[in-house]
């Protein structure tokens, strides 16, 4: 099939490479002309696994294209998804901005001689389907002067789960795919376009075999209201589950248990199931945040006041300072002392900085004077580009920024921080604090090595 995708993020990019590897025409339209110009040239603006080799192969082979010509590029397509940013405003509340702009600028380009469905797989307030058909309609009728009769076009809902690190995995081998739509011809068109996902029977792509045991996609079909509500009631729970943890993790320290063995034995209840039962630091991203702001603010407008969404937001902010507050216990004073962080991006895996709790818990360490040296795999030129206001010292690697400082803070569960000699860690802290905010280190064997090792909730 012919398609176009507003927005070449870390979702567009990735459905649009994989679309386009399982053999459709993709068109990337997007507005910013320096990833434009990287993913022409076949790199990824973005660090994602495996994009590296499937972007070059799939623009080498003529499928995937981008523009900046959003109308052209709709007048081509069967299928127009919309994946843009929608960013939180002050009150909680997406911006719909650019979903407004790209839905403008698919409606002057749409036109009535074969039928398309306009997808949205941005993460949108509960309606915004709607207003995406009316954006579309006026603009098509400012071009056209009237709209005619008929149902030529439709707006579906089809919410993206990927997570960032192992997108391309996600796309390929998801859960289950949402379709939400009003009308059933737009379901069946997307069920075309997304037929060997479902199916399970394209051949692998090299980057991303498929995994054992993987069967048929579920499919939920839904009203696309309800699609919406998906997305948002998904990421409340994973982010009111890692709260839960959390708020275990404060009783375990308090009588004495360790909430790691403690999750694990309530993991093993296929009622519970055992992932995204980490205490630490809390959870971040461009997404948790942002979606549990956008839904709280969507039912304060539909006078419902929420009240464990409210508690899953409050218990991650305190994880924040909790973090800080342990630095302080371990140093006393913190002016003028000299605190290592390991890990900036807000899970491994990506160099996404988006409401990283690392970033917080630097910035408040700055602001009580500590002077911080801070190393991370991927995500360190993101920070120093995207957090100039931050007058932090960047390592070559992760033993070097434990030089003469008096506290480690891990902050980012990359795997390699795991396989680091614990006897290295301690020959090169002038002061042998380390506050574990993930939970990755063994505290035993840390505590053996002559390390003042701090976990969360052990
Ligand atoms: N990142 C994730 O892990 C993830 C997962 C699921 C859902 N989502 C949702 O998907 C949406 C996109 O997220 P993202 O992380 O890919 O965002 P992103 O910021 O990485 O990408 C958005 C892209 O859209 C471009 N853009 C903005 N306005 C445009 C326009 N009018 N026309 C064309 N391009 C335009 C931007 O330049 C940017 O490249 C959000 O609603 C997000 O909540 C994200």
């Amino acid at each position: 099939m012919q398609v176009a995708i507003f927005g070449a993020g870390y979702v567009g990019l990735v459905t649009g490479a994989v679309l386009a590897e399982l053999g459709h025409q993709v068109t990337l339209v997007e507005v910013d002309a320096d990833k434009r110009e990287a993913i022409r040239a076949g790199k990824p603006p973005i660090y994602e696994a495996g994009l590296d080799t499937l972007l070059p192969r799939v623009v080498g082979q003529g499928r995937l294209t981008v523009t900046e010509d959003g109308p052209e590029a709709v007048r081509q397509a069967d299928v127009i998804f919309i994946a843009v940013g929608t960013p939180p405003l002050p009150s909680g509340d997406a911006d719909l901005t650019y979903v407004r702009a790209a839905s403008q600028a698919i409606g002057a380009g749409i036109d009535s001689r074969r039928r398309r469905v306009v997808v949205n797989k941005a993460t949108v307030p509960i309606g915004s389907a709607n207003l995406v058909e009316v954006w579309i309609t006026d603009s098509y009728r400012e071009r056209e002067g009237t709209m005619p009769e008929s149902d030529w076009f439709a707006v579906a809902s089809n919410p993206e789960f990927l997570r960032e690190g192992t997108a391309i995995y996600d796309t390929l081998y998801p859960d289950r795919l949402v379709l939400g739509a009003d009308v059933p011809w737009a379901v069946e068109m997307l069920r075309h376009l997304y037929a060997p996902i479902i199916a399970q029977d394209f051949s692998p792509p090299p980057e991303c075999p498929r995994p054992r045991g993987q069967g048929p996609v579920p499919v939920v079909e839904s009203d696309r209201i309800s699609a919406e509500m998906i997305k948002y009631a998904a990421n409340a729970f994973l982010a009111t589950k890692i709260s839960f943890a959390n708020e275990m993790a404060a009783i375990c320290e308090r009588v004495g248990a360790d909430v790691v063995q403690v999750m694990a034995g309530i993991g093993l209840d296929s009622r519970i199931g055992p992932r995204f039962l980490n205490a630490g630091a809390g959870w971040g991203g461009s997404c948790f945040g942002k979606d549990l702001a956008a839904l709280m603010y969507t039912a304060h407008e539909y006078g419902y006041a929420p009240k464990i969404l409210a508690a899953t937001v409050e218990v991650n902010r305190d994880q924040r300072r909790l973090i800080v507050q342990r630095v302080q216990e371990a140093l006393k004073t913190i002016k003028g002392r000299r605190v290592a962080v390991w890990g900036l991006s807000f899970k491994p895996g990506t160099d996404d900085l988006r409401d990283a709790p690392a970033i917080t818990v630097i910035r408040e360490l700055l602001r009580l004077g500590a002077r911080v040296a801070a190393y991370d795999p991927i995500a360190m030129d993101n920070c120093a580009r995207q957090h100039p206001e931050l007058e932090v010292q960047y390592g070559p690697d992760a033993l070097a920024v434990l030089e003469g400082a008096e506290a480690l803070v891990i902050m980012t569960e990359w795997e390699h921080f795991r396989d680091i000699p614990l006897e290295a860690i301690r020959a090169r802290l002038a002061q042998p604090h380390v506050i574990d905010g993930r939970n990755l280190l063994d505290p035993d064997q840390a505590r053996a090595a002559g390390l003042h090792y701090r976990g969360i909730g052990r």
